[in-house]
Formats: structure tokens, C-alpha cells, sequence
């Protein structure tokens, strides 16, 4: 079986670490009995500075017929961040119906998380973001540009069919889980949407008897992630929302270098796109010495999304026992490995 893959490794370390992780996941596929067909994609802002475009204009036509994405991160100095994500990610996102952005966050052994007394007993989460619409509209505009009258309108967006599909995949995950749903809301401050997200909320809680929920505003929410992070199951959030915990998250799990993530069609009537949390860290960017981690966890996730859900765990339980020894560690987990040679850690336990 071989899987036909997009490789799209962008900029900074995005070109460091998806060449490292796919490395990996060739190694899981000659293991559990598959094998992929990459194909490389060198659109980023580096792209951007030579063509003026991130992407060529069929894009999308020549990721379709790929069943998945392996996205690194896109974003370098010298180009407006607003650019790189609008003229790469977001129309991948949008274009192929990515409504979840799935985030799971668990703080690993070995890993010290900077909160007090936390163990990977209390963090252990999976945060499930709304992809397509909310706050992260197009709807909107500026008026008397320059003057002192100056204005910007944004306009947020919300569905029914929006807030159902991602709270339903909220519910069904935290079926195969611990049972509870935690909404993200700010229906006191923002008070046309946020209440109609905590309607659409009690109405898809009603169809799940069976799963615990919780509603807290986003501010108090984030204070309770890091002074009680076992509170947390399942959380379903708003783009916006949901984009601000899956930061907290990881920074609370250790590293962002270790967050994995992936923009899911859930219908598969689409591809797919994994993506680590983390961006092109142009800080660190061509030094080999960024965390793997992240990149080849989210190449679990895909694992599991194309049907080898053996070879996923296999991936994470490999993951697990290299960050647990800490001997092949990259410096943000307090080690002193390269990228490659954390990557190759990995691979040698598959
Ligand atoms: N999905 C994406 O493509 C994505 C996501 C976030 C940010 N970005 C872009 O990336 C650029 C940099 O953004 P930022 O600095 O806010 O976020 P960032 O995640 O790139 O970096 C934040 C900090 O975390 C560190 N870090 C990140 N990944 C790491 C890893 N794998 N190993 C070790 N350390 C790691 C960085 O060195 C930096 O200090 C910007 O252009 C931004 O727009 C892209």
C-alpha cells in the first residue's frame, strides 16, 4: 500500500523538521507493511519574495488529489505574517472544509512542565478548534484609510452548521476518552455569537447524555488550564479561542516543540493537512536544533487518519520512550541532540 503524501515543509525549521520526520514515518510504514510516495512542494514565503505569491493560483488543484498534507510552518521575517497565512494555510484550511483543527496535549514523562507539582497524570487533553469559520472572517473592511476618522470592521462568523460539526466532533472524541466536554465561550462580554455557540453547545450536549460538559468564559479558562489542568478532557473552542488554548496547552505540556496537530476533514471528501502548533521559529531556524518531536507525532496523526492507527501508537510509544530517557533530547527538552539525530532516536526504535 503506499500512500500518496504532500510534502510542504515551508520556512524556518518547517525544512528541518518535516525531512526528519518523514524519515520516521518511512520507517513505521517498512515496519507495519506500507510505504508512502512523497512529493515535495516548495511554496513559502521564500517563494513569495522570488514570485510574489506563496502558492501558485491552482494550488488546491494540485493538492487534491494527494490523500494527505505534511505541512511544516510557513512565516519568515520580512513578510507580513497576515501574508503567509492568508496566501498559503488559510485557503488549504477553507478550500478543503479542514473545519477541525485537532491539538492534543499531554505533558510526557521525562518532560517538566513549568507548573507546579504537575505530573502526566493531570495534563491530558485534546483541544478541538474550529477551523473555517468564527473570528478569522474575510468579511470586513477599512474606512477613511489615513484620516483621523479611521476605521476597521471584522466581522465574526457563525453557523449552525458550524458550531454543530465541530461541538459533534468534540462529543465523539470524548466518547473514545475520559467523557467530558469543556466549551470555551464568552457569551458575557460578546453577546449576539457567544451565547448562540452556548445554545448550539446545550443542544449538541443533549444528544450526548452520556458525556459530562462544562462551560467556562475564555478569560477564567485560561487561568484554569494552568491552576487545573486535570480538569480538562476534551475542549472545543471557537477559531479564535481555540487557537489562544492550543498555545497554552503545549506551554503548559513543556515545549511547544512536542505539540502536534492536524487540519481534518473528517468525511475525507477532502485531504487532510498536519501541522505541528509550533511555527517556523526563525530564531532557531538552520541551526539543527530544532525539536522533531512535534512534526513526527503530527505524522502519528496522520498515520491515523489513513487507516494505521498500529503504526500511530507505535510512533507515540517510540516518542515517549526517547523524551522519557532524555538521552537524545534536543535542547528545549534540556538535552543536547540535533534535530536529525533525536529524529533517527525515534526511527531506530520503530
Ligand atoms: N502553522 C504555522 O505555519 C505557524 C504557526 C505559528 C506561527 N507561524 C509563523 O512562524 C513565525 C514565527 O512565529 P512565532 O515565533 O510566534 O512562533 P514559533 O512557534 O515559530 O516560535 C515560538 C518559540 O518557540 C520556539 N520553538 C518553536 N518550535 C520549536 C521546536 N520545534 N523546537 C524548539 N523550539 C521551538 C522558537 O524557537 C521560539 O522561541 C511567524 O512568521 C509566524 O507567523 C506559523
Amino acid at each position: 500500500m503506499t500512500h500518496r503524501i504532500a510534502l510542504v515543509p515551508g520556512d524556518g525549521i518547517g525544512k528541518e523538521v518535516v525531512p526528519a520526520a518523514a524519515r520516521v514515518l518511512d520507517a513505521a510504514g517498512k515496519r507495519f507493511g506500507f510505504d508512502f510516495a512523497w512529493t515535495t512542494f516548495d511554496w513559502s514565503c521564500e517563494r513569495y519574495t522570488k514570485t510574489g505569491s506563496m502558492m501558485p493560483a491552482d494550488g488546491l488543484e494540485q493538492l487534491r488529489p494527494f490523500e494527505a498534507i505534511f505541512l511544516g510552518a510557513v512565516g519568515f521575517p520580512g513578510v507580513p505574517d497576515h501574508v503567509s497565512l492568508w496566501g498559503l494555510l488559510i485557503p488549504i484550511r477553507r478550500g478543503f472544509h479542514q473545519y477541525i483543527n485537532l491539538r492534543p496535549v499531554r505533558l510526557l514523562k521525562g518532560v517538566k512542565s513549568p507548573l507546579a507539582n504537575r505530573g502526566p497524570a493531570d495534563i491530558d487533553m485534546l483541544i478541538v478548534r474550529e477551523n473555517n469559520e468564527g473570528e478569522y472572517s474575510e468579511i470586513g473592511g477599512r474606512l477613511y484609510k489615513g484620516a483621523p476618522e479611521e476605521m476597521a470592521v471584522q466581522q465574526a462568523i457563525f453557523t449552525r452548521k458550524g458550531c454543530d460539526r465541530v461541538m459533534r466532533f468534540a462529543f465523539e472524541q470524548a466518547r473514545k476518552r475520559r467523557k467530558h466536554v469543556t466549551s470555551a465561550t464568552k457569551s458575557n462580554g460578546i453577546i449576539h455569537s457567544m451565547p448562540y455557540w452556548d445554545e448550539r453547545f446545550a443542544a449538541m450536549a443533549a444528544q450526548y447524555p452520556d458525556v459530562k460538559t462544562a462551560q467556562f468564559h475564555i478569560d477564567i479558562l485560561a487561568a484554569h488550564f494552568v491552576q487545573h489542568p486535570d480538569w480538562f478532557d476534551v475542549v472545543v473552542g471557537s477559531n479564535l479561542f481555540g487557537d489562544i488554548l492550543s498555545d497554552l496547552g503545549p506551554a503548559i505540556a513543556g515545549s511547544i516543540g512536542i505539540a502536534p496537530g492536524g487540519n481534518i476533514n473528517p468525511e475525507k471528501e477532502y485531504p487532510s493537512m498536519f501541522e505541528p502548533v509550533h511555527g517556523s521559529a526563525p530564531d532557531i531556524a538552520g541551526k539543527n536544533v530544532a525539536n522533531p518531536v512535534a512534526q513526527i507525532w503530527t505524522g502519528a496523526m496522520m498515520l491515523e487518519h489513513l487507516g494505521h492507527a498500529d503504526a500511530a501508537r507505535a510512533i507515540v510509544g517510540a516518542i515517549e520512550k526517547v523524551v522519557e530517557e532524555g538521552k537524545t533530547v534536543t535542547r528545549d527538552l534540556g538535552g543536547v541532540a540535533g534535530t536529525t539525530e533525536a529524529a533517527r532516536a525515534i526511527a531506530a526504535l520503530l
